[in-house]
């Protein structure tokens, strides 16, 4: 008798037509991600290959590091957009932020100043070494001043690998999880991909990104999907859905 072993999907196998992107680093020349528009250009072309239909795309904003206003970014974007018409690249683009939880986050937020994913949902981050110490207050702040956190890659943080109910917490104090596609095929390695399904597995997460920063990331969408159970995680790829644009 004959023994067929079934292979795992591609990760790009799991994306459908119309996917919408709500996390990437695809402006030029803002922070780590995209160096020019060509770049740009050349990694939303692939994308829109693989199913990426509408793109928010999310430059990080982290004081003394990345300091990007909201009318930098604007201006960039519009920029680009009009660089993408000019190659006949005419799919929805539109820009929000990757916020880190830092003092600066804090005076923004009270400005009511934050380039948002779509109506008050915020992405937002923090160290992968550890959490900032009012970590809570930020959240609980920034849900008073109407505002939605979701978290990017709460499986990134390697300080929660060893305490996961601290997961739970973060949940029911207001944080929408994000997924990076990525970490399902072991790109951030195993043990962000068994946290990953973890958080699958739970229900945790809520959404999904890309969080492409360059075109190393893009062609790791040719990689198999490590996980065991793919149907939560095409659930929250369909939630994605929510933040269409056009
Ligand atoms: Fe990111």
């Amino acid at each position: 008798m004959l023994f067929f072993s079934k292979k795992k999907p591609t990760l790009k196998d799991l994306i459908p037509d119309n996917y919408i992107d709500i996390h990437s680093h695809l402006l030029p020349s803002l922070d780590d991600g995209s160096t020019s528009i060509e770049n740009t250009l050349a990694m939303t072309a692939a994308l829109r290959t693989i199913g990426f239909s509408q793109f928010i795309t999310t430059p990080h904003i982290i004081q003394h590091v990345w300091e990007n206003t909201s009318e930098q970014i604007i201006t960039t974007k519009n920029n680009t957009v009009a660089a993408l018409q000019a190659h006949q690249f005419e799919l929805p683009f539109k820009a929000a932020a990757e916020y880190f939880m830092d003092d600066n986050f804090t005076h923004l937020v009270q400005d009511q100043n934050l380039l948002t994913l779509k109506d008050k949902y915020v992405l937002v981050e923090m160290s992968y070494i550890n959490a900032p110490i009012q970590l809570y207050s930020i959240l609980f702040d920034l849900q008073v001043a109407g505002y939605i956190p979701v978290l990017a890659h709460p499986e990134r943080y390697l300080f929660y690998h060893t305490n996961t109910a601290e997961y739970r917490k973060l949940k029911k104090a207001g944080c929408k999880f994000q997924l990076n596609l990525l970490a399902v095929t072991g790109y951030y390695g195993k043990q962000v991909a068994n946290v990953a399904e973890e958080l699958l597995q739970g229900g945790l997460y809520d959404f999904v990104g890309s969080d492409v920063h360059h075109t190393n990331h893009v062609e790791s969408f040719n990689e198999r999907v490590k996980i065991k159970d793919l149907s939560p995680l095409k659930e929250i790829i369909i939630n994605n859905n929510f933040f269409a644009f056009e």
